[in-house]
């Protein structure tokens, strides 16, 4: 009960980060200093959230590219171990579906191009290009292994002041020197960078049935660190979290309806759409959550190769 209850508490101080950090945002534009920029925010914050109250904010949303990855980790937690016939997702594909979830939200905060390792799919400049011009959307991160070569095209379509591109470091990889050239080669260009260092990975288990409950499941769901952070699109579908969008899609757990969002419905109005956004996101549990162990406290080795 006090755990839930704290659980929904982040969750309002996420929401409210996340309105302040529009706020500063916004006053980036004409102002360089950053404490006059927060005394304003903090001044304008309760008229910014009493006008905006009905708006769809969305903290985090994953936008998988690709199924390809050059890396083999054996507890991915997108669960590239699983496909055998790993696939690009078609740029126009990709475009629609941004543009549908843009069409019915005010703003996401972070939008995360992902994988498998996205930037296998050749058509990212193209798409990061479409990214950049959405004013909805606020901060583009791609997420990669930094193992993969980087030509010119991709290095002009990541220098945008909106894009940020997230390493991963595994330095228990041969692919050291791969990484060390690729961080150099987008400092060079003067691309914003983030590096991520993994002290543990986790492990969610097998995609076994686990015959919970429905408080269980509840229970697991809102003690999951991806279930609020990590909506996915995955070929039109919204799912609340990666495990729940490539585990349906390979057909190896059951798909209920309940437990993601058609984005691709052609002849959906969208005041429709958007009443089916607030009630989607609201969803608790979802069906995957009992085909999951959640962020278990083990250890497991991270990118440890199949
Ligand atoms: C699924 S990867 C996709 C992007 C890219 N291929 C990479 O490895 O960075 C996204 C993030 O999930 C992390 N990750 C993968 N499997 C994990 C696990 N079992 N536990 C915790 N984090 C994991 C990766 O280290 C990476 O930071
Ligand atoms: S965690 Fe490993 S297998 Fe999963 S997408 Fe990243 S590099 Fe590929
Ligand atoms: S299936 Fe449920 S428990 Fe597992 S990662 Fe997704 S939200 Fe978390």
């Amino acid at each position: 009960m006090l755990k839930s209850k704290l659980r929904r508490d982040h969750q309002y101080l996420l929401n409210n980060y996340f309105n302040f950090h529009v706020l500063d945002i916004y006053f980036k534009k004409y102002i360089e200093n950053k404490y006059l920029r927060f005394i304003l925010a903090t001044f304008s914050f309760p008229f910014y959230i009493i006008k905006n109250w009905n708006n769809i904010n969305i903290n985090g949303i994953e936008l998988v590219v690709t199924t390809k990855c050059n890396l083999n980790c054996k507890d991915c937690v997108n669960l590239m171990q699983y496909y055998d016939n790993p696939y690009n997702i078609e740029i126009e594909n990709l475009v629609y579906d941004v543009k549908q979830i843009i069409d019915i939200v005010d703003n996401i905060l972070e939008l995360r191009v992902i994988g498998g390792e996205p930037l296998l799919n050749t058509e990212l400049p193209k798409l990061l290009n479409f990214l950049a011009h959405q004013k909805k959307i606020l901060t583009i991160v791609i997420s990669t292994n930094g193992t993969v070569s980087l030509n010119q095209d991709l290095i002009n379509s990541m220098k945008n002041e909106k894009i940020r591109v997230k390493i991963s470091k595994y330095d228990t990889l041969n692919t050291k020197m791969k990484v060390k050239n690729f961080i150099q080669e987008l400092e060079d260009n003067d691309i914003n960078i983030e590096i991520k260092y993994h002290s543990t990975w986790s492990d969610f288990g097998d995609l076994e049935f686990r015959n919970r409950n429905q408080e269980e499941m509840i229970e697991i769901f809102e003690n999951c660190k991806s279930s609020y952070r990590c909506g996915t699109i995955l070929n039109g579908e919204y799912h609340l979290c990666p495990r729940s969008a490539h585990a349906t899609s390979l057909g190896l757990v059951p798909k209920d309806k309940e437990s993601f969002m058609n984005i691709r419905l052609k002849d959906e109005s969208k005041r429709k759409m958007k009443k089916n956004l607030k009630r989607f996101l609201k969803t608790k549990p979802i069906g995957t959550c009992n085909y999951c162990d959640a962020w278990d406290m083990e250890i497991r080795e991270i990118a440890k190769q199949k």
